[in-house]
This record gives structure tokens, C-alpha cells and sequence, in this order.
């Protein structure tokens, strides 16, 4: 008995010694988080777990970290754990334990947004489409079947991850934790019971007991301890709606995110350091990049109906976990000078003066130390600023750092970081064939016509959500009706959306793709007696955000459908229907049935919908991202090894048009700025698939479901590079430049020293540049991975610019 006494002491002391050692402390006052006594600047980025693989992720985490981050956000996503209600799925890309132990094993810090309602894009928000099963449910308000589905969840994980130790009391990575998300901006609506629901959120999440701070992004109203945040391209201007909560920027919008309707958007680097530069000078100490890594919405995981499978969010990594560059080293840069000046940021007296114009200069003070920021909000006016005796240059809409007070370190919009202009390389393994060899089945649409086996029958044009419960895109509406004689008609259809399919006796008579409410007209010949009316309602995702979005509906919803000729009107509204949830191919997953016989090799149909195309590739060679060509497809699924690489639908365009154009950095930035790229192009032509979906040296099946026709003639296989660097520095500069992933430099296409102008890719020399330069930055570079030169004269010879202009040195070339 002694002995076994002794033992659990010895226990109890070694878990406390070892949480002497390991177990973080945090908490927090009105300046910033203290981590272990010890208040803190935490920079963070959002990677959202199951938009990767996870062999993407300890790459993307320690490229995070390389980038300067300390701490990886995510949200976590409820309908992905929990598809159906109680049978739960944390596996793959949804291994949330084992993503979050990346982060703690590369070292960092991260921060848990539970929701459970996510928004982000995602299918539903995030929230079970089996959840409308309830009478009654109604999301996100003080209903009690929600709260306890709610609870139920939030509860799980939290359990989850405090059995796993990840919480940063235990040792672990986590030291925030989210509840709701951005409730605040659309709470109006919901009246008091919005109000109470709110008060219960907090209130259950500190039941939880998790010892670790809640947070409530954009919720003005959050009752404490829960720290409320803000989300925004800037933040600077916030304030917390209690003394005692540190000001945190949970969302910095690093870029936007694609719509199947528009043009590629694009945020400039100079404007997000701007942004997050002005968050440090206002006393903001906690700041997180919303995407630091976008990714890909693989499945059927897209928010709907805009949303395109490329998440890639013009983020400081790209879709494909490449560095994205400027984007990437110019915060990288920022990082490192921020944290540099962390313990004045943190620690030190705030003092702010306006000179006016839009100049603000801003002092740091703690005890001898000093760091200071000047800030010209101006949109087009430069300026120079006057600061202990010294002049700076303070160009328009940017923010200069010294942390010493005297010395500019950072200026941002001065990018000293290289630019990587990125390729598609046509990348074959050895004796892959020049041609992709296709076979192809149909999709058994005629038996599903014909066959008298229903889900139900219904008198009313039933909405989707409701009837699908999201576990099929695809709800057929099926009726008849008889004649007296062959006769034309105008078929009118009300469907709140996204793609309608009709068929009349048997035969496909139209489709329409639309992300709108939409009444579609068509004429259709109506035969001498019986007549079968088929309609496939297809969706794209179901909507993510607003006041009771959940409510939305999908598919044809109560609105008429009728066959008019003048004042000849049958109404088939109220006729008896006939639904099936799915199609055949789903329920025999065509998707993972290479063999079966009825797959054909001869008489390629093109642009028949409702096809299926199978083809057999070998893996590019390498380690470069893999992405496939869509050109010339519809819209439909596709599929590697039996890998969903998720919706694809090249063939709907940028309808909007842009706005597409000159991209100024200067100025409030929002995501209707001219800054997108692709106007009048397919919204999303390449696919990512992840090289663990491929088998290397042996053979890999692509798969495609073609619904709306298309041809898979252009389909090919490519692999993502560097193909372009470049890089310009100042006099008295070091300018570097690298090839990533253990390239070296194979040629320089430019270099010039003096007064260059243009950008990477339209380079142009001045009238006075240095003879040398090109043939010491050939010698420098070509064949290394990585070279640095110093820009002075004494390294680059004399140019004969008189000094007007600030001479630089600017250099393009190939990896
Ligand atoms: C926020 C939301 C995020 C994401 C973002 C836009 O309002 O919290 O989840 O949807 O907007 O990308």
C-alpha cells in the first residue's frame, strides 16, 4: 500500500514538474494575450485543414512558419466531422488531431475556431444539412433543438482535444478558442432571440472549462470573458467593446475568394502590409492572416452557389502551397520587424501625433527603448516627414517602421522581396503517350426515367434542402400528363436554382445554368396523349452566409411550373410528383468502378451530358504541384484514383466582367477593385490534384462526370513552377534572389543598374545604367540556387545618372 502511495506521488509531481516545463499559461489584459506572464505579439494565418492533404501539411505549416508566423488559425467544419447525425469523421483531411499536432510539432501556436457555424465559403456555413430533418430547427438563434446540436458538437471537440493534451494549459499548441463567428454583423433579424442566443453561447463556452480565452469575431455586443474581435481588409480602427479585452484581428483578408461569375481577384502586397503595419501602430497586438493558405474545396464541400473549388484566396501561399511572391517575403519582412519591436509594442507608452495631410507619427516608449511608425493614409500625395532631426520619405498610402526610431527598416510599400511569376508546365513522365486515350459510359439516365421506383410522391413542388438533405446535388422532379392533341406550348419554370435539366417524354428539350433566381420559358411540343415532364434540379452548394440563410431555397420550391399557349395555360404545379434524391452513378459510385464492362473505348461522344469519361496517366515526374486542364469541359465532378478533385464547370465565365484593369495599391482596398486578372475567361480552367492522390510509377485513373457536355479532347495534365524571379533593391541595398525547391538559376534576362524602370516582366533600362552590371549579375547567379549582391557601385561600376532619380538595381530571370 506504501509503495503504490509513493508511486502516485511520484506521478503528481513528475505531471506537474513536467507542466513546469511544458503547460502554458494564457490569458490576457486589455493590451495583448499574456502567455505565461508575459504579454505577447502573436501573428497567425488561417490553413484550413481539409482544403489540403495531410502530406500538404507539415509543408504548408513550416512554410508559415518560415514566413514569420507564430500561431496557424482554423476553423473546424461540423457537417465534414458529422455528415450524418452521431457517425462522426475525423479521418484524411478531416484528421483535426492529427493537423493541429503539426502545428504543435513544427512549434507553433494555434488558435481554434469552433463556430461550430464557420461560414468561410463552405457548404451550409459549415452547419449538417440533416439538421432541417427537425420541425422547428432553426439555425443559429435561441432555438433549443439547435442549441443542443450546438453544444453537442462544440462539446465533442473540445473534449477531443483536451483527451489529446493540445490545449495550451496542458502543453499543447491552443490558446484560443472561437465561439459563433461574426453573429454580430447579421443579428439584427433574429430580435431578442438573437440577444438570449448569444448570452447562452458565451455562457456554454465557458462551461467548458477549457482554460484557455474565447473569442466572438464581430460581435460588438459580447459578453464577457468573451473577447470580441474584428474581421476586415483593415482593422486599424477598432476598438473592443471592453477595457480589458486586447485588441485582435481574427480575419485580415489576405486577398478574396473566387465566384464561378467573376474575374480572379488579387490583393496587393503593399496594401495588406499597410493594413497590418497601421493594426501595430494602433496598438493592435494580435493579428490574423485570413487565408495565409486558401486551398481547394475538394468534394462537394464549396458554399454555394458562387463559390468556385479553388480557394486559393490570392493568399501569401498559393492553392497549391507554393510561396506566392511578393506577397509572401514582403510580410515575411514585416514579421520580422515587428516582433523585433515586440517588447516596446506590448510593453511600452503609446504616444500618436497627427501632422496633418494624413500623416500620423506614432512612438512606442519603454524605459530607454524606442520604435516608431509613420503612416501617410494620403491616397495619391507622397511625403516627407520630419522625426528627431531626420527626413523619410513616406510615399503615399504607406507605412514606414523604425524600430529605433531613426532608422527606416520598412517601408510598406518599398518590396525588397523577389517576385515568382509562376508557370503550367507541360511535364510528361517518360512514356506517357502523346494523347490521353478516353473511354467513356453513360449515365443510366433512361432507367431512371423509366423506372417506377420513387423516393416519394408529393402534390407540391417540394424545395430541395429539405428533400435532399444535401446528400445528393441532384433531385429529380418527375410528372405526367395527358393531351388531347399534339400541340406547341411554352414551358415555364420558376426555380430559385442553380442548374435545371428538362426532360419531356424521355428526351433532354433544355438546360439552364444560373447562380440567380431565374423563370426560364421554353418552347416544347407536347404529343397526343400521355406525357412524362423529368426535371433534375441541380445544386452548387448551398448558401453560407446571412440572416437565416439556412432558409434559402434551393430547386424548384412551390413555384409554378406550366406549359402556356396563350389562354391556354396547364398548370402542373399541384399534379402529382414524383422525387428521386440522386442519381444512379452515385449510389453505384461510377466514380470507383474502373472495371466494370460498360465502359467503352469507341464512338467518343462530345458534348452529351450526363457522360462519363475514364481515362488511364501516369504521374508527372517530380515533386511540383500537379493540376489538370479543364479547357473544353461543361461542369460536372472529376475524380483521380477515386479522389474527388471536386466541382469543376470551365464553362461558365466571368459574366460580370471584372473589373479587370490598372491595380493601384493605393487606397482602400475591396474586392471590387480593379485588381482582378481573367475578365471574360472560364472562372476556374486548372484543378489541383494533390500528388498524394497520385501513384508514382504506376498507373492513375482520371475520372470525369460530365453533366452539362463537354469535351475531354483538351484535357491535360500539368505541373506548377517558378518560371520568372525577380527582384529590384535601392543603392546601398543587398539584393537576393532564389530558386525555390532546389532549383538553381539557369539565366539572367535582365540586369540593369541605374535608372530602371517597369516591373518584372517589362523591365526597361534607363539612359544612363552601368556597362557592368549584367555580366556581374551573370556571374553571381547563373548555376546557384540562391545569390546576393550588394548594390554600390564598387560591386555593379559606375552609372552616369545624376542622382535625380534613386538608382537601383533591377534583375529578371529564369529558374
Ligand atoms: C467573413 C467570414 C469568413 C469568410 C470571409 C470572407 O465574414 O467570417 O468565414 O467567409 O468573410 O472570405
Amino acid at each position: 500500500m506504501k509503495a503504490i502511495k509513493s508511486n502516485l506521488l511520484l506521478l503528481l509531481v513528475l505531471i506537474s514538474l513536467s507542466c513546469i516545463v511544458q503547460c502554458t499559461d494564457v490569458s490576457h489584459d486589455g493590451r495583448a494575450l499574456i502567455i505565461n506572464g508575459e504579454r505577447r505579439i502573436i501573428i497567425s494565418g488561417s490553413i484550413h485543414y481539409p482544403r489540403s492533404t495531410p502530406e500538404m501539411w507539415p509543408d504548408l505549416i513550416k512554410k508559415a512558419k518560415e514566413g514569420g508566423l507564430d500561431t496557424i488559425e482554423t476553423y473546424v467544419f461540423w457537417n465534414g466531422h458529422e455528415p450524418r447525425r452521431r457517425e462522426y469523421n475525423f479521418e484524411g483531411n478531416y484528421d483535426l488531431i492529427r493537423f493541429i499536432k503539426e502545428i504543435q510539432y513544427a512549434g507553433l501556436n494555434s488558435i481554434l475556431r469552433i463556430g461550430p457555424y464557420a461560414c468561410a465559403e463552405w457548404n451550409y456555413g459549415g452547419i449538417p444539412a440533416w439538421l432541417r430533418k427537425y420541425p422547428g430547427m432553426q439555425f443559429r438563434t435561441n432555438n433549443q433543438q439547435f442549441k443542443d446540436e450546438m453544444a453537442n458538437f462544440t462539446k465533442l471537440i473540445v473534449d477531443m482535444v483536451a483527451k489529446e493534451n493540445l490545449l495550451a494549459p496542458q502543453g499543447g499548441p491552443i490558446i484560443l478558442l472561437q465561439i459563433e463567428n461574426e453573429y454580430g454583423n447579421i443579428m439584427g433579424p433574429y430580435g431578442d432571440a438573437g440577444k438570449e442566443y448569444i448570452k447562452w453561447a458565451a455562457k456554454f463556452a465557458v462551461s467548458l472549462n477549457a482554460s484557455v480565452p474565447w473569442i466572438m469575431c464581430q460581435q460588438g455586443d459580447a459578453p464577457q470573458p468573451m473577447i470580441n474581435t474584428c474581421n476586415g481588409f483593415y482593422c486599424d480602427d477598432f476598438t473592443p467593446n471592453n477595457p480589458n479585452s486586447p485588441k485582435i484581428w481574427t480575419e485580415n483578408w489576405t486577398g478574396w475568394f473566387k465566384a464561378w461569375d467573376k474575374a480572379d481577384p488579387h490583393r496587393p502586397a503593399e496594401d495588406v502590409a499597410y493594413a497590418v503595419a497601421r493594426f501595430f501602430q494602433r496598438k493592435g497586438t494580435t493579428q490574423n492572416y485570413y487565408m495565409y493558405h486558401g486551398g481547394t474545396n475538394f468534394g462537394r464541400t464549396t458554399g454555394g452557389p458562387y463559390i468556385t473549388t479553388s480557394y486559393d484566396y490570392d493568399a501569401p501561399l498559393d492553392e497549391y502551397g507554393n510561396l506566392r511572391q511578393p506577397k509572401w517575403g514582403h510580410l515575411k519582412d514585416l514579421h520580422a520587424v515587428i516582433k523585433e519591436m515586440e517588447k516596446a509594442l506590448v510593453y511600452g507608452n503609446h504616444s500618436n501625433e497627427d501632422h496633418g495631410n494624413g500623416i500620423e507619427v506614432t512612438k512606442y516608449k519603454l524605459n530607454t527603448t524606442t520604435a516608431c511608425f509613420i503612416s501617410n493614409k494620403d491616397t495619391t500625395k507622397d511625403a516627407t516627414v520630419d522625426l528627431n532631426g531626420g527626413k523619410y520619405f513616406v510615399p503615399a498610402w504607406s507605412v514606414t517602421i523604425l524600430p529605433d526610431c531613426k532608422t527606416e527598416v520598412y517601408n510598406t510599400a518599398k518590396i525588397k522581396a523577389q517576385t515568382n511569376v509562376m508557370v503550367k508546365k507541360a511535364n510528361k513522365a517518360e512514356d506517357e503517350p502523346s494523347a490521353l486515350q478516353w473511354s467513356w459510359r453513360l449515365e443510366p439516365l433512361k432507367k431512371q426515367l423509366e423506372d417506377k421506383k420513387f423516393s416519394f410522391q408529393s402534390n407540391q413542388l417540394l424545395e430541395q434542402i429539405t428533400t435532399t438533405f444535401d446528400e445528393s446535388d441532384y433531385l429529380w422532379y418527375m410528372t405526367s400528363f395527358h393531351q388531347p392533341h399534339k400541340k406547341q406550348y411554352k414551358l415555364s419554370i420558376n426555380t430559385t436554382g442553380h442548374v435545371l435539366y428538362v426532360f419531356l417524354n424521355n428526351k433532354l428539350v433544355g438546360k439552364h445554368e444560373h447562380l440567380h433566381l431565374l423563370s426560364k420559358e421554353r418552347n416544347v411540343t407536347v404529343r397526343h396523349g400521355k406525357n412524362n415532364l423529368a426535371l433534375i434540379s441541380a445544386t452548387v452548394g448551398l448558401k453560407n452566409y446571412g440572416s437565416f440563410y439556412e432558409k434559402m431555397p434551393a430547386g424548384i420550391a412551390g413555384k409554378p411550373v406550366k406549359l402556356i399557349d396563350g389562354n391556354d395555360t396547364i398548370d402542373l404545379s399541384n399534379t402529382t410528383w414524383n422525387y428521386k434524391v440522386g442519381l444512379v452513378s452515385e449510389k453505384k459510385k461510377f466514380h470507383l468502378d474502373e472495371k466494370s464492362s460498360k465502359w467503352k473505348s469507341v464512338m467518343l461522344p462530345i458534348n452529351r451530358p450526363f457522360t462519363w469519361y475514364k481515362t488511364t496517366f501516369e504521374a508527372p515526374p517530380g515533386t511540383d504541384p500537379v493540376v489538370i486542364d479543364t479547357f473544353g469541359l461543361g461542369k460536372g465532378e472529376a475524380w483521380v484514383n477515386g479522389n474527388s478533385l471536386g466541382r469543376y464547370w470551365p464553362a461558365y465565365n466571368d459574366t460580370a466582367q471584372g473589373p479587370c484593369g490598372h491595380c493601384d495599391y493605393r487606397g482602400k482596398f475591396t474586392e471590387n477593385k480593379p485588381c482582378r486578372t481573367g475578365c471574360g475567361e472560364p472562372a476556374q480552367r486548372w484543378y489541383h490534384i494533390p500528388r498524394s492522390f497520385l501513384k508514382s510509377g504506376e498507373t492513375n485513373t482520371l475520372m470525369l462526370f460530365e453533366e452539362a457536355g463537354g469535351s475531354p479532347g483538351l484535357v491535360e495534365f500539368r505541373t506548377v513552377t517558378v518560371g520568372t524571379i525577380c527582384a529590384t533593391a535601392d543603392k546601398g541595398q543587398t539584393l537576393t534572389l532564389s530558386c525555390p525547391s532546389g532549383g538553381s538559376i539557369s539565366k539572367i534576362d535582365f540586369a540593369s543598374y541605374g535608372e530602371v524602370k517597369g516591373k518584372c516582366g517589362a523591365f526597361e533600362k534607363g539612359t544612363c545604367e552601368s556597362q557592368d552590371a549584367f555580366d556581374v549579375v551573370s556571374k553571381a547567379c547563373i548555376g546557384q540556387g540562391s545569390c546576393s549582391i550588394s548594390v554600390s557601385k564598387e560591386t555593379l561600376g559606375e552609372n552616369n545618372c545624376g542622382g535625380s532619380v534613386p538608382f537601383k538595381l533591377a534583375i529578371q530571370a529564369a529558374c
